[in-house]
């Protein structure tokens, strides 16, 4: 298997080219040099992919029969004040991607969001499920929802795999894991503080990882929801955390972060189904004290 992952230096990316099976010939793709811990088997390629030649030359030199495409503005605040920038990386970047895609008969494993739902349900609703119909409350989401529109409209393989909130520590290179602030302030004896009014279904890294690497040969085409078993809002996710490697609940307090100046909205509940997932992947999804041990790695 030739497989290409884009945005090599990402938290996510770090996860995938730590685990990608040693026989598979992986491909990494990044604007920067490659991580020290690189696994040597990976070969690392930097380019601006934001420049349609460079990155068709190297498409074609590489000739990947699978993409998982990872690399994106993931910061919500920052695409709603950057949008043309955002709007660049996450929808015109993938295009290009699935146009390639397209014609080179490749599969196309898109990582979007539990951000496109807009996150009002009710609460005897149950999570979202792959049919339910997205509505983005934040530029961030307008723009994964865009790209998830362009990959559906592939004729080849695709998966556009929505994940929930990524708990964990980057495996190489560095990203956007929050567990890599929040552990050295426990070990400091400060503490740290998270809403109560955000739903979700985290996932850990490394299952998330394994997940995604399984459906780069899969032929499975369509919506997949990547997400924990366990639904809780985000001050109970934080003081689990802190609880199950070892710091005091204490260290965790309830915040409103609604009111930071320049804070774009976010969706209140977006839980999503894992149902379908667990049904499809050998991979198994672990419950959430499990999953904790395994994102923090210890
Ligand atoms: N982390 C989460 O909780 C979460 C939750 C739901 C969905 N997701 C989705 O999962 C994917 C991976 O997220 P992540 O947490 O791994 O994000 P991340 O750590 O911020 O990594 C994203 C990577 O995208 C690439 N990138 C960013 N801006 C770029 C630009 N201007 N030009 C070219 N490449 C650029 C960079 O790769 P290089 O540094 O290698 O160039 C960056 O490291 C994203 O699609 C995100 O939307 C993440």
């Amino acid at each position: 298997m030739r497989v290409l992952i884009t945005g090599g230096n990402g938290y996510v990316a770090g996860s995938l080219l730590t685990q990608a099976p040693t026989d598979w010939d992986v491909h990494a793709l990044s604007t920067r040099t490659a991580p020290n811990a690189l696994p040597a088997s990976v070969q690392w390629h930097r380019m601006n992919p934001l420049e349609p030649e460079a990155l068709q030359r190297t498409l074609q030199q590489i000739t990947p029969q699978s993409i998982i495409h990872t690399a994106a503005m993931a910061g919500i605040d920052a695409c709603e004040q950057e949008r043309e920038q955002a709007c660049q990386v996450n929808v015109e970047y993938t295009r290009y991607l699935a146009s390639y895609a397209a014609s080179a008969r490749a599969r196309l494993v898109y990582l979007s969001t539990d951000n496109v739902f807009n996150g009002t349900l009710r609460p005897e609703d149950p999570p979202y499920s792959e049919n339910a119909l997205p509505r983005p409350v934040n530029y961030y989401g307008e723009t994964k929802r865009a790209a998830e529109e362009i990959v559906a409209a592939l004729d080849t393989s695709w998966v556009v795999a929505r994940v929930a909130l990524v708990m964990g520590l980057p495996r190489l290179g560095s990203g956007n894991a929050f567990l890599s602030w929040m552990l050295p302030k426990w070990e400091q004896g400060k503490a740290v503080g998270a809403p109560s009014n955000e739903i979700r279904t985290p996932i850990d890294v490394v299952t998330l990882g394994r997940a995604l690497l399984e459906l780069a040969t899969h032929d499975y085409v369509g919506y997949l929801h990547l997400a924990g078993n366990d639904r809780l809002n985000r001050f109970e996710l934080i003081r689990r955390m802190a609880a199950v490697l070892g710091y005091p609940e204490s260290l965790v307090y309830e915040n409103d972060p609604t009111q930071l100046p320049n804070r774009a909205e976010r969706p209140r509940d977006v839980s999503l189904d894992n149902t379908l997932s667990r049904s499809l992947l050998h991979t198994h999804f672990p419950d959430l004290n499990d999953a904790i041990h395994l994102a923090a790695g210890r």
